[in-house]
């Protein structure tokens, strides 16, 4: 076999060169969901120099979202620049000149690099939305668009979209200025190119990215979720009460929560939802059983923190 002439070699990784080079740089972002995600990533974004459009379905909630990441800019500012007030200062002014609400995606997706969906976790919500932003963004080929779903599966919003190739996950965790973790998933259509365009969004934000495949509960909630379920179930058994469940963990295993404190903080119907979900897929797994005792809580109400009362009970 004859070997490749030496032109040939040189034109081939040039072509390499300048496909490497296509790699999307992500300079603006559209976030889609001013909640309490949606806000944390919009801020970190802006931080880092990012443009960002952050979008809701009211100028209400707009306004309390850009207050919420005002506040927090404040309380981050305050540590970092401690012996530089007014470069703090500066610093706050700067990240706000990066960041506009909108009520209306569809008139802002046109010019962006990067679509960040972080709306409720609902797969018929999620993926009217991606329909209808695909439709907007037709032109502007590059878009990649990303959801920061928890639970559900990255393929079947991909899939609701003409630009599977574009699409991945951005999973990132709460709450997201202090939380250092990024999840990036690739389903089997998400090009090397896109993966690489989150992996370098997700540094250039500050994150440590880690990848997965499009698996239930990627890496993290994976372990994490069956892992709080069994310790409901140590406790619905009367093995060992909630209290010496949570003191086990932290002193035995060095976990900074113990089991209860993180659902109450999580709120329990996030953790139903999630195990709901995931028993539908697999009912046989005895990792996703659902559980009698999380059931009632939830239907009582008591969703955690957030209602004052969970496992524990909150002033
Ligand atoms: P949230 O309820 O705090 O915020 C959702 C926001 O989306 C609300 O402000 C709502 O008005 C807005 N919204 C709903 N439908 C919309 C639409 N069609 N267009 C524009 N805005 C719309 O919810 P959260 O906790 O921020 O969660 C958002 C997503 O992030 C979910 O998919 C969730 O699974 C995921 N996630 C949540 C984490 C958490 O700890 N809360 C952690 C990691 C991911």
């Amino acid at each position: 076999v004859p070997s490749a002439p030496r032109h040939f070699v040189r034109a081939a990784s040039s072509d390499a060169a300048t496909a490497a080079a296509k790699k999307l740089l992500i300079k603006h972002v559209t976030i889609i969901g001013g909640g309490l995600m949606g806000a944390g990533i919009a801020q970190v974004a802006a931080a880092s120099g990012h443009t960002v459009v952050l979008v809701d379905q009211s100028d209400e909630i707009l306004k309390k979202s850009t207050k919420g990441i005002e506040e927090s800019l404040k309380r981050v500012t305050k540590k970092k620049f401690a012996d530089n007030p007014e470069a703090g200062a500066e610093f706050i002014k700067k990240t706000l000149k990066n960041l506009t609400t909108s009520t209306d995606a569809a008139s802002v997706v046109h010019s962006t690099d990067l679509v960040i969906e972080a709306i409720v976790e609902n797969l018929e919500v999620k993926n009217e939305l991606f329909k209808r932003l695909d439709k907007f963004a037709p032109e502007y080929v590059r878009t990649i668009f990303a959801s920061n779903t928890s639970s559900l599966q990255i393929t079947k919003m991909a899939n609701a979209t003409t630009r599977q190739d574009r699409f991945g996950g951005l999973h990132f965790f709460n709450p997201v200025p202090m939380m250092k973790l990024v999840e990036v998933i690739k389903t089997p259509m998400t090009s090397q190119k896109t993966f690489e365009s989150l992996v370098d969004f997700s540094k250039a934000v500050g994150k440590s990215p880690v990848s997965c495949k499009d698996t239930p509960g990627f890496i993290v909630n994976r372990l994490l979720v069956p892992y709080m379920m069994e310790a409901v179930r140590l406790y619905e058994r009367g093995d060992a009460s909630k209290e010496d469940i949570d003191v086990a963990m932290k002193l035995g295993a060095g976990y900074p929560m113990g089991p209860f404190e993180l659902l109450d903080y999580v709120g329990l119907d996030t953790s139903k939802y999630i195990i709901d979900g995931w028993h539908s897929l697999e009912p046989n797994n005895p990792l996703f059983a659902p559980s009698p005792l999380l059931n009632k809580l939830v239907e009582e109400k008591k969703l955690g923190k957030k209602t004052g009362e969970g496992f524990y009970k909150y002033k």
